[in-house]
């Protein structure tokens, strides 16, 4: 076949000419996105990832050329040759970057004709996210997409860039593994040279890189793809990638610090934006008992604040059998909301009911100071006077309570929190406001599996604080690990390791693993613990929910460039599908119709 391109060469992309540029001779390549006839002289926008530039086909500079731009469509690849000029007046296009000049073509060359395509290249067109997701490399040709794919390099060069210039090693960890516990499913990949024996997908590259520590290579990096079967959510994907790294001789702070300003780089390269560092720091329980989250949303106050003790001995049944019973009353502020409606204040009990909160008690503050409630009735002056002070009661002041145990009550009104924030516009959507969250509870006790479980990973360290109380009271002892929210949205986490070979084994020991399973598990760990490990510890970003927050996507999907759906799909290439029987029967594998006989 002919070589299309002949001696065609692209001297420009199509995001670049500028008034500037008028009188050269240009050649352009790109995608046919709008076609028009104005009174016999066409007009395309060609497209490629770089912009869109408008050429012109007039039957009066060139009759050959003009026919046969005549038989272009959308999505059409083109080659075409011709002069910038500068739009006659009138036909200036302020909102495209190219808007200020036009080239005429004087020569063309359709590279490939398309399909009609399913759906406009083109952004803010209506279009379900199932057939974006089937013609994905349509969807990826759209310039919203396209920027966001291109931002997800500059962020990774910019992170790759200040990680290499402070020693960092980019260093590859397995894919083909054993299981890694940070609380998700696996993926197995069965072993067909190893009957019946299975691989584990990382969930990250934890054992690795504190494998590597003990090597030596004390400061690591990856940028790295993690593999986790869990439920998913709009920020959560089935693989997604991680800024993972670690080091050695460390505490908290050079840990902290160096990931700050490695996020301060990111803003100021990729986005223009100054970051203040040091970043807040916030304990876990401050986190908790002002804001009910450990991810807390600090644009905005609303703060909470517990009464138990103000309303354990009140005639309001529901909240002195809840103190008794060792739960806590706690109550949010919503500073001049008293004019919501009956209906609004119904949806919002129904929306804590979600995080299993029984009711949502409240009280309107009238502009004479009186209260308007259901709950009034119940309290005596002084207990109404403890709590107007306690919750800075003014005119115009409607105040929400939740009464439940710790866990659901801070659920609830944390998230009612995020929520009357939303709807009472306080949040500047511009602010990146970032918060380190530390001092994190070492283990939770899990009410199924009736045993304590880490609550970040079971190598992190604990306090030396709270050594003590490692036998006696496990659920007290504080970790050191910390998180990095912004905005709300857990950004990374990571923690200080136990570098110890007997401290690690006390803590799998604590939370319930028996000699002989962490032996199996994490004999590997235990042993190289034991041969000159360095006090060691790291962190890791999730990669797409960084990209997802700077390019004000509200969708993890929109920054992944082949994402999977809510179900775990990929609709592009119909993944996960059917095998054939002899692959199956080479991995001595064999598929129950009914996984539940
Ligand atoms: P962790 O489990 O907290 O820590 O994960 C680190 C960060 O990865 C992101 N993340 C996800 N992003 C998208 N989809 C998911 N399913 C998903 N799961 C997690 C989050 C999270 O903050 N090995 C430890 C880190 C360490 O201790 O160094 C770890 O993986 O943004
Ligand atoms: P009741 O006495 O059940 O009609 O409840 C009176 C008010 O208290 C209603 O506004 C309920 O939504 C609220 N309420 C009931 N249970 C709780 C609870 N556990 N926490 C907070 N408010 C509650």
């Amino acid at each position: 076949m002919a070589d299309l391109l002949g001696s065609m060469r692209r001297t420009h992309n199509c995001g670049v000419l500028r008034k500037e540029d008028t009188g050269k001779t240009v050649t352009l390549m790109g995608w046919a996105q709008r076609w028009r006839d104005h009174g016999g002289v066409i007009f395309i926008d060609l497209r490629d990832r770089y912009g869109v530039t408008q050429v012109v086909f007039n039957p009066e500079h060139n009759a050959d050329v003009h026919k046969l731009a005549d038989t272009i469509r959308s999505e059409w690849v083109i080659a075409v040759q011709g002069e910038v000029l500068e739009r006659p007046d009138g036909m200036v296009n302020p909102k495209m970057e190219t808007g200020e000049i036009e080239v005429m073509v004087s020569e063309l060359k359709i590279l490939n004709k398309s399909k009609t395509p399913p759906f406009m290249v083109e952004d803010n067109v209506e279009v379900s996210e199932n057939l974006r997701l089937e013609y994905r490399y349509l969807d990826l040709r759209r310039p919203r997409i396209a920027k966001n794919i291109m931002l997800r390099h500059q962020v990774g060069a910019c992170v790759r860039a200040f990680l290499n210039e402070n020693e960092f090693l980019d260093i590859e960890t397995p894919v083909l593994t054993k299981s890694t516990p940070e609380g998700a499913r696996d993926y197995l990949v069965p072993s067909r040279v190893n009957t019946g024996l299975f691989y584990a997908l990382p969930q990250s590259p934890q054992l690795f890189k504190q494998l590597l520590m003990v090597a030596g290579y004390d400061r690591y990096y990856q940028i790295v793809r993690c593999f986790r079967d869990e439920d998913l959510r709009a920020d959560r994907q089935p693989e997604f990638t991680q800024i993972d790294l670690e080091m050695s001789f460390v505490g908290e702070e050079d840990v902290m610090g160096m990931a700050e300003q490695m996020i301060a780089k990111v803003f100021k390269e990729v986005m223009g934006k100054e970051v203040k560092t040091p970043f807040d720091r916030l304990t876990y329980k401050d986190a908790m008992d002002r804001y009910g989250l450990d991810k807390p949303d600090l644009r905005f106050g609303l703060e909470l604040k517990e009464v138990s003790s103000i309303v354990e001995g009140s005639d309001f049944k529901v909240f002195a059998s809840v103190v008794k019973k060792g739960g806590m009353v706690k109550a949010m502020n919503a500073k001049g909301c008293a004019h919501f409606s009956r209906k609004v204040i119904d949806d919002l009990t129904a929306f804590v009911a979600v995080y299993g909160a029984k009711g949502l008690a409240w009280i309107k503050v009238k502009e004479d100071g009186s209260w308007q409630s259901p709950i009034a009735k119940f309290f005596t002056d002084d207990e109404k006077a403890a709590m107007a002070d306690a919750l800075d009661m003014a005119p115009g002041d409607l105040i929400f309570f939740v009464a439940d145990n710790i866990k659901v009550t801070n659920d609830a009104l944390g998230h009612l929190r995020n929520r009357v924030a939303k709807e009472l516009g306080l949040i500047d959507e511009n602010e990146f406001r970032f918060v380190w969250v530390t001092e994190f509870p070492l283990v939770e006790y899990d009410e199924t599996e009736k045993r304590y479980v880490a609550l970040h990973h079971p190598f992190t360290a604990p306090m030396e604080e709270d050594l003590d109380l490692l036998e006696s009271d496990p659920g007290a002892v504080r970790s050191r690990a910390y998180d990095m929210v912004l905005n709300g949205t857990e950004l990374g986490g990571g923690s200080i390791r136990i570098h110890q070979p007997e401290m690690q084994e006390k803590v799998f020991n604590m939370l319930g693993l028996g000699q002989e399973e962490a032996e199996e598990k994490f004999g590997f760990l235990l042993k190289a613990l034991a041969f000159g490990a360095p006090p060691h510890g790291g962190l890791a970003f999730g990669f797409d929910r960084l990209i997802m927050l700077l390019s004000g996507e509200n969708s993890i999907r929109d920054i992944i460039p082949f994402p999977k759906t809510q179900k775990a799909a990929c609709l592009l290439t119909d993944a996960p599908s059917e095998v054939a029987f002899e692959q199956l029967a080479e991995l001595a594998l064999r598929i129950k119709k009914d996984p539940a006989s």
